[in-house]
């Protein structure tokens, strides 16, 4: 889709405006600005726990794009650009950016709006997205009522709903209209049912993502504002809308996708760390919320966001140890329908737990590409890409659960067979999948690591594990001779080990061949 701008020059110049489908192939790798990396490579303390900026930067994410590339991302999302309130709250500073004051300025804590620009074009440069955080439904404020007047540019009282705190989250009504927060400090909700409001949020977030040349929003609490405000919000992003939907219900959650264009599948999140946390996790209750999804969104669970880590959740190894463990469910958000998401610092083994110790600087690991977890996410983003080349339906084909029974469970995404345990490191986890999809006696490699197996006759797998260790089939005709992905195994000939990029032209280059077409079109 091509988006037209108008400047003063009266030219039309044009950018991409990247749609749902245009991320549906992409891997992203979510990161909290301020903890991802310092603008001069410096590598100051950062202690969780006094919930202070430690000092990353948008010119510091720019630095260190070499390293999220490595791992075959292809997209960002950074925590909201807008400016926070300034002083020191009863819950510390507003170094995450969720602390709205002024919709209207950058957070100068994370440079100018030419770095955020930069920003934007060097991923560009390199083919890859950026997903901005915004944040619609409240402000911030330090004192309880709110000083107003602080706030731009809703600095009225009538700008929002009278206060009262969210008691009843049975009570759609309570959720909607009271607030989040506390007295100590108060997230004044926007009174969105009122028009101006509705408006001013619409021009906003066109000129928002105009100005930076944004790909895609992803959006805070969208379960706090009334479904039918978001169609034409989403519309005035013009780029695909991602919306947090914190519920563990398909059915409460489901409403949302019919209104942007995706949800963060919390549901799925719900079910994979309780799967996968211990030997006792139910896997089969995995298998139902995802069956769930992919009949009850307006999209099955394709273009969802899929992750198994955020900024509002404890980090996984911050409830299990078990590396077995971790593998697996780690690899659940790369072998399914939606869009794999990873929070920074899973790669490096961080287990800070609840908000705010799930919130490291990301600059004391070194960004160190030699340690397992950065190997495993460079292995998955890399078989995702192969199966997408090899298969041209894999991103329009659900996932489908072959088994689920005790510790083991095994899932379908042709040409991917996923076998995965919450055995743990101790256990010999085995799978008998007498119909696996593969052709007769085919040569099929693990490719976590790169040991070769055979379908049977019917194509089917049985194959025994290791030390509770996940592993993700593929055919060696799937993988390139010449690409980084079990290159030693593979008969394929198209490189799919590397991302598989076409050049995407320069907004220069495309005003001036837009100029072009509308003279001589
Ligand atoms: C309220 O905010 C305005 C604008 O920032 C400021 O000028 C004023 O001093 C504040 N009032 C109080 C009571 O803090
Ligand atoms: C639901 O919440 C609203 C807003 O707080 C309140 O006015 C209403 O009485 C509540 N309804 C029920 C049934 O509790
Ligand atoms: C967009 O850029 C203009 C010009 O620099 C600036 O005045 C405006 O505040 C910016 N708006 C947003 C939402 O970023
Ligand atoms: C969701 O959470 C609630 C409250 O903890 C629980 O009662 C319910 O069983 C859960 N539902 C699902 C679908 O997991
Ligand atoms: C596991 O989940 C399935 C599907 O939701 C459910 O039928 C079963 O009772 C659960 N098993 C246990 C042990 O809770
Ligand atoms: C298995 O994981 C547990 C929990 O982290 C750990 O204590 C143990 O050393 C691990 N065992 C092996 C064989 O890796
Ligand atoms: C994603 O799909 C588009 C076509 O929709 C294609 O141009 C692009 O190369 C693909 N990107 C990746 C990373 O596979």
């Amino acid at each position: 889709m091509i988006r037209k701008l108008l400047v003063p020059s009266l030219l039309a110049i044009s950018t991409f405006a990247a749609s749902a489908d245009d991320w549906r192939n992409r891997s992203i790798y979510q990161l909290v600005t301020d903890r991802f990396a310092t603008p001069d490579g410096s590598s100051p303390a950062c202690d969780t726990s006094n919930r202070k900026y430690c000092g990353g930067t948008w010119k510091g994410v720019v630095n260190k794009l070499d390293y999220i590339q490595n791992m075959g991302f292809d997209a960002i999302w950074i925590s909201p650009i807008v400016a926070n309130v300034e002083s020191t709250t009863a819950y510390g500073e507003a170094f995450h950016g969720y602390w709205t004051e002024d919709i209207n300025s950058l957070n100068s804590h994370f440079g100018s709006g030419d770095d955020l620009k930069a920003l934007s074009s060097a991923l560009h440069d390199r083919q890859m997205y950026l997903m901005v955080d915004v944040v619609v439904n409240h402000m911030a404020a330090t004192s309880d009522p709110p000083n107003y007047s602080s706030f731009e540019p809703f600095s009225a009282q009538a700008d929002f709903h009278s206060e009262c705190f969210i008691t009843d989250y049975n009570n759609q009504t309570d959720v909607e209209q009271c607030w989040l927060g506390d007295k100590n400090l108060p997230l004044a909700d926007l009174n969105t049912e009122d028009d101006n409001i509705v408006n001013t949020m619409n021009t906003w977030i066109t000129t928002l993502v105009n100005n930076y040349t944004v790909d895609g929003v992803r959006i805070d609490t969208v379960k706090h504002i009334r479904k039918d405000f978001w169609p034409n919000f989403a519309k005035s992003a013009g780029v695909f809308t991602i919306g947090e939907v914190l519920d563990n219900a398909t059915t409460y959650v489901s409403a949302y996708t019919q209104v942007i264009d995706s949800v963060l599948d919390y549901p799925t999140w719900f079910a994979l760390t309780s799967a996968f946390q211990t030997p006792q996790g139910n896997l089969s209750a995995l298998a139902a919320i995802v069956q769930q999804a992919q009949s009850s969104y307006k999209n099955g669970e394709f273009m969802t966001g899929s992750f198994l880590e955020n900024h509002d959740q404890p980090r996984f190894q911050s409830l299990t140890q078990d590396q077995a463990l971790v593998k697996n469910a780690m690899t659940w958000p790369f072998v399914q329908d939606g869009v794999p998401i990873l929070y920074y610092g899973q790669e490096q083994a961080y287990a800070g737990g609840a908000d705010p110790a799930n919130r490291e600087a990301l600059w004391l690991s070194g960004y160190v590409e030699d340690k397992p977890l950065v190997t495993h996410v460079k292995t998955l983003n890399a078989a995702r890409k192969a199966a997408i080349s090899a298969n041209s339906n894999f991103l329009t084909s659900p996932v489908k659960f072959l088994s689920a029974e005790g510790t083991t469970v095994a899932v379908s995404k042709a040409p991917m067979l996923a076998l995965l345990t919450n055995g743990g490191n101790s256990s010999t986890p085995s799978w008998s999948i007498p119909a696996a999809g593969y052709q007769a006696n085919e040569e099929l490699v693990d490719i976590l690591t790169c040991t070769k197996i055979n379908a049977d006759g019917n194509g089917g797998v049985s194959v025994q594990g290791t030390s509770g260790q996940p592993q993700v089939i593929m055919p060696t005709s799937a993988l390139s001779k010449s690409g980084t992905l079990c290159a030693n195994v593979a008969t394929g000939g198209q490189a799919s080990g590397a991302p598989a990029l076409s050049p995407v032209p320069t907004g220069a280059a495309l005003a001036l061949a837009f100029i072009i077409a509308n003279l001589f079109g």
